[in-house]
C-alpha cells in the first residue's frame, strides 16, 4: 500500500498537529512579556520563537513587525485595504489552486463572501440544529454510553466533519466517505512544511489529496446540477447563485468547496478539545453547567478567548505604514499575535483566568474584520449540541485519573491529543 493509501484520519490529524506544533515554549508567557515590554516587536516572532509555517508558506518574506496588543490587532484586522491577504494564494493557498476565500482581497473578496454568507447565517444553520443534535446523540454518543469511558478525541475527530459535509451538500447516505474526504483535507494542510525533508514527504501527499478531493467533490457537483436542485446546502446554492450576471461553473464550485473542507472540520475538533480540557479540569464548573445549560454559550465564548486554536494571523501592507514607531514598507509582512490580544490586560481583567462569567468583549478566536470566520455560527451550534448531549448522556463525566491529563499545546494550531474521561 502506498503512503497515501495508508493515511487515515487520525494519522492525518496528528500530521497537521505536528506540522504546526513548533517549539515547546510557553506561548502565553512569552506574549505577556512582549505585551508589557515591547508591544510592537521589530521582526518576526513566529520565526524567532515558534518555528512553525505561516499560511504565507515557506518562501514568504519574514514579518517586519509583530503586534501583541488587542487595540493594534483589531485596527490591523479591520483595515483589509491596508493590510491584505493576497499573498496567501502563493503559500498555503497553492494547495488549493489559489482559489481560496482567505486569500482574496477587495471587491473579489466582498463578492465571494456575499455569495457564501447566506449558507452560514443562523436562519439556515438553525434549520439543521435538530439534525445536528440527532446525529451527535444517536450516531455517536448513545452507542458509547455503556462503555463508561472514552477518549473524547475519537468522537471529536468525526462529528464536525459529519455535520459540515452535510451542510455543504454531500450525500448523507455515505458517511464513511466523509472521513476519507476529511483525511484528504488534512493532508493538504500538512503540505505546508518548512522542513525541506518533511516537505518531500508531505508535499506530494498533499498534491494527491488535492486531486482526489477535487474528483470526489466534482462528482457531487455534476450530479447535483443534473438534478436541477433547489436545496439550501452550499453546493446547491453555489450552483444557483448568480452575481452580476455571471454564474459559477463546475470547476469553480468544486475548487471553492474543496478550499472550505479543512476549515470545516479540524478547527471545530481543536476548539472542542481546548474547551473540554478547560471544562474537565474544573469539576465544579461541569456541575454548574450540567444544572444550567444556558451557560454553554458562555463556556464556548470563554473557551475560544482563553485558548484560541489559531495563534496568529499575517497580513501584507498595501502601502507604507507606521506601527508603534516602526516604519513598515509597502509589501511588508505584519504578524498579529491574536492569542496575545485575547489575554490583553487592558481589555480583559485577570486574563489568564478561565472565567465564563466575564463580560463579553470582542476577542480574536474567530478572527476579526472582513475575513472573520464565516463558519463561526455552525461551529458554535455543533459545539453546543455536543456538550449538551454529553452532559445528558454521560452522568458524572470526569477525567480518567489512570490516564495522562489532557494538555493543550501548539505554536500555530493548538489543541489536545487525547481527553480520557469516565462516567457512571
Ligand atoms: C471553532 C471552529 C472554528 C474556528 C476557531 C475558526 C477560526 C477562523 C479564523 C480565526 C478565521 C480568520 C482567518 C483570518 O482572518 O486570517 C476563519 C476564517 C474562515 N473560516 Fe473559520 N473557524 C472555525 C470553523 C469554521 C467552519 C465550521 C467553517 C465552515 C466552512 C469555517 C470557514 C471559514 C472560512 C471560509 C474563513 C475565511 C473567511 C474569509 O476569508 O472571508 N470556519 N476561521
Amino acid at each position: 500500500m502506498s503512503q497515501f493509501e495508508q493515511l487515515d484520519i487520525v494519522a492525518a490529524y496528528h500530521a497537521v498537529s505536528d506540522t504546526y506544533l513548533g517549539t515547546d515554549v510557553d506561548i502565553h508567557a512569552l506574549c505577556r512579556q512582549y505585551r508589557h515590554n515591547e508591544p510592537v516587536m521589530k521582526g518576526d516572532f513566529v520565526d524567532t520563537y515558534l518555528k512553525v509555517p505561516t499560511n504565507a508558506g515557506a518562501k514568504a518574506a519574514k514579518a517586519t513587525v509583530t503586534v501583541f496588543k488587542h487595540k493594534d490587532i483589531m485596527a490591523i484586522m479591520r483595515d483589509a485595504e491596508t493590510y491584505t491577504n493576497g499573498f496567501i494564494a502563493e503559500g498555503l493557498g497553492a494547495f488549493f489552486d489559489g482559489l481560496i476565500i482567505l486569500a482574496m482581497d477587495g471587491e473579489q473578496h466582498r463578492r465571494t463572501r456575499a455569495l457564501l454568507q447566506p449558507v452560514f447565517m443562523p436562519e439556515t444553520v438553525n434549520k439543521w440544529r435538530p439534525e445536528i443534535d440527532r446525529v451527535i446523540r444517536e450516531d455517536y454518543l448513545q452507542p458509547m454510553v455503556a462503555d463508561k469511558q472514552a477518549n473524547l478525541m475519537d468522537f471529536a475527530l468525526d462529528f464536525p466533519i459529519r455535520v459540515m459535509y452535510a451542510l455543504m451538500g454531500f450525500p448523507t447516505s455515505d458517511t464513511e466517505k466523509y472521513k476519507t474526504y476529511a483525511t484528504w483535507a488534512l493532508a493538504m494542510v500538512a503540505g505546508n512544511q518548512i522542513d525541506p525533508e518533511k516537505a518531500k514527504i508531505y508535499g506530494p501527499l498533499a498534491g494527491q489529496a488535492a486531486k482526489h478531493l477535487y474528483d470526489g467533490i466534482k462528482e457531487v457537483v455534476v450530479a447535483r446540477r443534473a438534478q436541477g436542485t433547489q436545496e439550501t446546502d452550499l453546493i446547491s446554492r453555489l450552483i444557483n447563485a448568480e452575481a452580476e450576471g455571471r454564474s459559477l461553473d463546475d470547476h469553480e464550485i468544486t475548487t471553492f468547496v474543496r478550499s472550505l473542507t479543512p476549515a470545516a472540520g479540524e478547527t471545530t475538533t481543536r476548539t472542542f478539545s481546548c474547551i473540554m480540557t478547560n471544562l474537565m479540569q474544573r469539576p465544579e464548573l461541569v456541575e454548574r453547567i450540567r444544572n444550567d445549560r444556558s451557560l454553554i454559550g458562555k463556556l464556548i465564548d470563554e473557551g475560544i478567548r482563553h485558548e484560541p486554536i489559531s495563534t496568529f494571523k499575517v497580513r501584507q501592507t498595501s502601502k507604507e505604514v507606521e506601527i508603534g514607531g516602526i516604519i513598515v514598507p509597502k509589501g511588508g509582512m505584519v504578524q498579529c499575535m491574536t492569542i496575545s490580544g485575547n489575554r490583553d490586560e487592558d481589555v480583559f481583567e485577570n486574563p489568564d483566568e478561565f472565567d465564563i462569567d466575564r463580560k463579553v468583549k470582542p476577542s480574536f478566536g474567530f478572527g476579526f474584520g472582513p475575513h472573520m470566520c464565516i463558519g463561526q455560527f455552525v461551529a458554535k451550534v455543533e459545539l453546543n449540541c455536543a456538550i449538551n448531549a454529553m452532559l445528558d448522556l454521560f452522568p458524572n463525566m470526569r477525567l480518567d485519573p489512570s490516564k495522562p491529563a489532557p494538555r493543550i499545546s501548539g505554536g500555530q494550531l493548538r489543541g489536545t491529543r487525547d481527553i480520557h474521561v469516565l462516567w457512571d
